[in-house]
This record gives C-alpha cells, sequence and structure tokens, in this order.
C-alpha cells in the first residue's frame, strides 16, 4: 500500500485579516499535497483557524462584537483567500466547531484523571500576542522573549500539565530522531531551550478573567488555554477518540509545517502532551522563516503588510504562487519586494516559459497544420535537451523530498532556457523554409515534449497556468501523473494542439514613484551619517577572567584587557558560552559606552555579539592575532 501523505499548516487566529505569512504556508501545503497527488500517494491537506484566546476576544472588543462573532467573520476572509489562492485542502478546522471541542475535553479529562493535570497557584507573566506564558527568568529586559511585546504580571490559581517531567524523554527523542524537527538547526534551538529546564505548562485560565475559550470539563470555572485547545486539531480533526480506522489511517502527520515563531509550541508542548495520551510522534515539524518587507518585519504599523489577495489580482494566483514558491529558501528568512516579484516573473514566465510556448506553437500552427509533428531520428541536440529535461524531473521529485522547492523550481527554469537555446542552435524558423519538413518535425517535437515535461512540474506550483499550457499542448490529460514526466516521448504525434492563448503576458510595477517614495523613506529614517559611526570607539579587548554574576543567570562578568588597561564588563551571554570558553578569547568592545551599573555589577563598556533571538548568541570575534586595543573601524 502507498505511504500516506498528511500535511498540516497552524490554523490562523481570526483575530485579523490574513496577509502574506499565512498565504506562504498554506501555499506551501498546497504544492506538496498536489505534488504528492500527482505520486498517488493518499493525501489529507489540513488547515484551520484557531478562534479561541484572549488575542481574539481582545479584537472582538475592539470590534464591538462577540467573540463568537469575530470568529465568524474573519474564517470567512481565510476562506475566501484559500478559494482564490486555489488551495486545495481536504478540510478545514475551525476549534470552536464541537467535532474539536469534544476531543479537548475528553483529552483533559483522561489526563485529569491520570494525575498529568494538577492544580497550583501561577505567579508569571503572560504574553498576550504570543497567548504564552514565562517565568521572570525567561524574559527579555522584562520583555516576551519571543515577540520583545511587553508582557503582563499574573497570579493565579490554575491548572498544570506536568510537563516539566518529559524533559529528558523528550531530548533523547529529539536526539535519536533527525527528521522529527527540521531544518537541523531548528532542532538545536529547541535542544538549547530544553537544556535549560522545562517547567510544567499552565493550561487553564479562569473565566473571571477570560471566558472565550473550551471549557475544562472538571472544572466549569475555567477553560483550556489556547495552545492547548489548538494544537489537538491536528488529531480532532482526522477522528482522535472518535473514529478510529480514519485516525490510524492518517496519524502520525507526515509534516507539520509551521513558521519560526511557533516552533516551542510545536516541538515541545505537542510531542510532551502527545506523550502524555500515548499517541505517536508526528514525523516532521518543519519551521520556515519570515517573510520580511524590506528586511524588516511586516507589521501593521510600519503599513508594510503585504495583502495575498491584492498580489493575485494584480499579477494573477498562479505567478504569486510560483514567486512565493521560487524566492523562499526553505528554513531561511525571505525578502518581499514587488520589485524582486516584476523581475522574476518578467524573466522566468514571460520571456523564458512564455517565449518558448509561443515559438514552438506558432511554427506548429503555421507549418504542420496545427499538429504535433513527428519527429526523426534524435541528434546530438535532441539528446542533450532531452536528458537537460528529464534531469529537471529527478531533481524536482528530490527536491520536493528535501524540502528545496526553490531548488526543484530553479532547476526547471533551467530546463526551460536550455529549450530556448536548444530552438536557437537548431533554428526552426529557418528550417521551416526547407522543402524536407523532416529536421523541423524533430526540432518541434523535441520543444513541445520539454515542454510537456515542464508542465507537469509545475503543474502543483502553478495549476491553473500549467492546465493552460497542457491544453494548448493538446494533451487530453491535462493533470499530469508522475510517470509521464519521467519518460521522455510521450507526447503524441498528430495531436492536434488548442488555441494559443498569453499565458504570461509581460508586466510592469504598478504603482512605481508611489512604492518608490514609500521605500525611501524608511531607508532614510535608519540612515546615520559616517561621522555619527565614528563616534563609537570599537576596540579589540583580550579576556583574562570571566566569572558569572550571582543571581543572573544570564550574565558574565568579564575582565578584559584592552591596550593594557584593564576593564570590568557585564555581559548577557551566559547561557551561551561559559566562564572558561570566554578566558583567552579576543573580542570587539565598544570602550565610549557611558558605564552602567548591570544588577548592581559595573560595567565598563559592552562586547558585540550576534544575537538572532533568544536562542543563538555568537560573539563577534577578530579573525587572526592583532593587538587589544585595536581600533575596529
Ligand atoms: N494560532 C497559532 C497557531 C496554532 S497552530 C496549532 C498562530 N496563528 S497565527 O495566525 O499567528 O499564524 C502564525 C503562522 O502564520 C506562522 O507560524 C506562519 O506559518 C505564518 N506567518 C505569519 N507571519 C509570517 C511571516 N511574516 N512570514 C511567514 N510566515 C508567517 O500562531
Amino acid at each position: 500500500m502507498k505511504k500516506s501523505f498528511y500535511v498540516t499548516t497552524p490554523i490562523y487566529y481570526v483575530n485579523d485579516k490574513p496577509h502574506i505569512g499565512h498565504a506562504y504556508t498554506t501555499l506551501l501545503a498546497d504544492v506538496l499535497a498536489r505534488y504528492h497527488r500527482l505520486l498517488g500517494d493518499p493525501t489529507l491537506f489540513l488547515t484551520g483557524t484557531d478562534e479561541h484566546g484572549q488575542k481574539v476576544q481582545r479584537a472582538a472588543d475592539r470590534a464591538g462584537v462577540t467573540p463568537q462573532e469575530q470568529a465568524d467573520t474573519t474564517v470567512v476572509r481565510f476562506q475566501e483567500l484559500w478559494k482564490k489562492l486555489g488551495i486545495t485542502h481536504d478540510d478545514f478546522i475551525r476549534t470552536t466547531e464541537p467535532r474539536h471541542a469534544r476531543v479537548v475535553q475528553r483529552i483533559l479529562q483522561d489526563l485529569y484523571d491520570r494525575d498529568e493535570i494538577y492544580r497550583s497557584e501561577y505567579d508569571g507573566w503572560y504574553c498576550v500576542p504570543c497567548e504564552r506564558f514565562f517565568m521572570e527568568k525567561d524574559l527579555r529586559e522584562n520583555t516576551c522573549p519571543e515577540c520583545g511585546r511587553a508582557v503582563e504580571h499574573i497570579t493565579e490559581s490554575n491548572y498544570f500539565f506536568r510537563m516539566g517531567k518529559y524533559q529528558d524523554w523528550l531530548v533523547r527523542y529529539i536526539q535519536e530522531h533527525p527528521t522529527f524537527i527540521q531544518p537541523d538547526f531548528r532542532r538545536n534551538e529547541t535542544l538549547g531551550f530544553l537544556r535549560r529546564g522545562l517547567n510544567d505548562l499552565c493550561i487553564s485560565r479562569p473565566k473571571t478573567r477570560l471566558a472565550w475559550g473550551i471549557e475544562l470539563p472538571f472544572d466549569s470555572d475555567y477553560v483550556t488555554y489556547v495552545w492547548f485547545d489548538a494544537l489537538v486539531n491536528y488529531i480532532s480533526a482526522i477522528g482522535y477518540l472518535a473514529d478510529d480506522a480514519r485516525f490510524r489511517q492518517w496519524w502520525p502527520a507526515t509534516y507539520h509545517l509551521i513558521g519560526k515563531d511557533i516552533l516551542t509550541t510545536h516541538t515541545v508542548y505537542w510531542p510532551t502532551m502527545l506523550k502524555a495520551m500515548g499517541v505517536a510522534m508526528p514525523e516532521t515539524v518543519f519551521a520556515h522563516g519570515w517573510w520580511l518587507v524590506e528586511e524588516s518585519k511586516m507589521s501593521k504599523s510600519l503599513g508594510n503588510v503585504v495583502n495575498p489577495m491584492e498580489m493575485a489580482d494584480r499579477y494573477g494566483v498562479d505567478a504569486f504562487r510560483y514567486f512565493l514558491m521560487a524566492e523562499m529558501t526553505l528554513g531561511q528568512d525571505a525578502n518581499f519586494s514587488e520589485e524582486s516579484f516584476v523581475r522574476r516573473y518578467n524573466t522566468y514566465l514571460a520571456n523564458d516559459l512564455g517565449n518558448l510556448l509561443s515559438r514552438v506553437m506558432k511554427l506548429v500552427a503555421s507549418h504542420c497544420g496545427g499538429r504535433v509533428p513527428a519527429p526523426g531520428q534524435p541528434g546530438p541536440d535532441e539528446e542533450h535537451l532531452r536528458d537537460a529535461t528529464l534531469a529537471a524531473s529527478a531533481a524536482m521529485e528530490k527536491a520536493v523530498n528535501d524540502m528545496r522547492l526553490d531548488v526543484g523550481l530553479a532547476e526547471v527554469a533551467g530546463a526551460v532556457r536550455e529549450a530556448n537555446r536548444y530552438l536557437e542552435r537548431r533554428q526552426p524558423w529557418t528550417l521551416a523554409k526547407q522543402a524536407d519538413a523532416g529536421p523541423l518535425g524533430t526540432v518541434l517535437y523535441s520543444a513541445a515534449e520539454s515542454l510537456r515535461i515542464v508542465s507537469g512540474l509545475l503543474y502543483p506550483t502553478m495549476p491553473a497556468k500549467m492546465t493552460a499550457l497542457r491544453q494548448t499542448l493538446g494533451l487530453s490529460q491535462t493533470k499530469p501523473d508522475m510517470a509521464e514526466l519521467k519518460a521522455w516521448g510521450k507526447l503524441p504525434p498528430g495531436t492536434a494542439v488548442g488555441e494559443m492563448t498569453a499565458l504570461f503576458p509581460r508586466v510592469k510595477l504598478e504603482r512605481e514613484p508611489e512604492t518608490k517614495q514609500t521605500r525611501k523613506e524608511p531607508e532614510m529614517e535608519g540612515v546615520v551619517e559616517f561621522s555619527d559611526f565614528k563616534k563609537l570607539d570599537l576596540r579589540t579587548a583580550r579576556v583574562l577572567a570571566a566569572d558569572k554574576v550571582e543571581g543572573a543567570d544570564k550574565l558574565l562578568r568579564l575582565q578584559v584587557e584592552i591596550g593594557g588597561e584593564t576593564r570590568q564588563i557585564v555581559a548577557g551571554i551566559a547561557r551561551h558560552y561559559s566562564p572558561e570558553q570566554m578566558a583567552g578569547r579576543t573580542i570587539v568592545v565598544v570602550v565610549n559606552l557611558k558605564p552602567a551599573k548591570i544588577r548592581g555589577v559595573e560595567s565598563n563598556g559592552m562586547l558585540l555579539a550576534a544575537v538572532a533571538g533568544e536562542d543563538m548568541l555568537r560573539l563577534v570575534t577578530i579573525d587572526g592575532d592583532i593587538p587589544s586595543g585595536t581600533r575596529v573601524q
């Protein structure tokens, strides 16, 4: 039996309309699902909405509606967008549906009965945008360690899931299953998080503070914490505790696709919840990076949120799908700009692919009576084109398995360029003037055959355009199957070609002056004069000794030598470097920073480090030997 493919997206909060970030994860899932359907794998693609919790409650309050009304209106915006973008999800789950709430309650009751959940006092901090609890020690400069926004202090009686006891098990599980968290560096991020100790998880909210949620089955004064409710969607939708056969057919999920912002909930909360329930782990949690605009995070206040509806309206759904898939290296952040969109569109779609199709079709129409000609004996040029096309097919298959769609699409773009080069070498427009129709037939057949395979490889990414292309080629089967994409010569000679349409008319950057202007302003805002930069005195410094600052688990006290002078500086690097690792290093220090007292310890200067979120920090060091006290400029 074929292995089933079950792919999920995060379920999106219904506090606001969808943006390009939401569209991306869902499109990625769609492309993967469509690809696996072509492979003939039984496929289930699940998406949905996360409708409970404080975020949604607050959005409802702002809009002056009930949270259910807020959910009911916003969910439509997601559903309409998925329809517009050609998303082929098999199911759409809303956490306010009884089929979901029932399962959450049964899980809670079972865990409570087995003492996996207990009642206790909670004293800690809460971040509303992230819907996450944090202990004081986890905060970053008194703000949320995930998003940097303000946190609220909370003291109340609550219910807790005994998550902490699974720490060792989870570390081992992750280490023994390298594909469980992907890409690899995200696995290390989770392991880093776990190494700092795992607390129990507060899974309730008193209704006095927040009534919008699933009621705890064992205490009607409380509702369920939104993440404990939301994560369950991945199994409630496929019949957990309701339809055993269905559940067994699909679980474990092949991929939970997520953005990097929700790594901890998916690779710490969710696996420990499943472990406590006695349910197998999903195969892979795959975290992709962020879409940035002008290299910064999209935010309403910056007014740079990209609206996927608008993009699809302006440039076409499939071009939008293609751009998002081709532009992002899975796992890394990517930058969205309309300029690069238009450049990619005009180069790959309008010029390369569009031209190839129109060149071939025009000649078939005018010289072959609108029918695919029969090929003659292939020469080295034909063999080269065949090999390049089939190589792209193999590369695409590998790229899908490796989650490198950008690489697969680049290979296909390479094959298209190869086909254009082939036409330039073989000059069919000249061959058309010869009496012998043989060579022309061979060339047009080969180019059309290459287009057939390319259309299939691009089908999951651009289903509507590739269906049109296949109709133009006269293919009776507009939906490709995988076997057909690995074989050369499947296009039957004599096939009547369809009507020629301009698949990808060239586009111009719309609203150019306006875009330019809005781009310039933020750029200028962040710009400093060279003279301002020169005010900073950066120097190389040698670390003589280091020790921990008592009572502050993030801080190290360093004694550094800077050109003969010894200084003390305090740095928040203790979670990443031990005192022993620091001694003897040459680092870079801002020496003319106003002295400060950090946790009561004097600090004369600041060291430089690259910081990526809470879990990644690397010192800026010097490449080779140079005396301490040397200016860094
Ligand atoms: N409701 C939770 C998820 C629960 S899953 C059991 C949530 N929802 S969300 O509406 O905030 O959507 C988060 C997801 O949207 C991210 O994980 C990511 O998939 C996508 N994106 C949101 N903004 C993004 C970017 N700027 N770039 C790429 N994707 C991002 O968190």
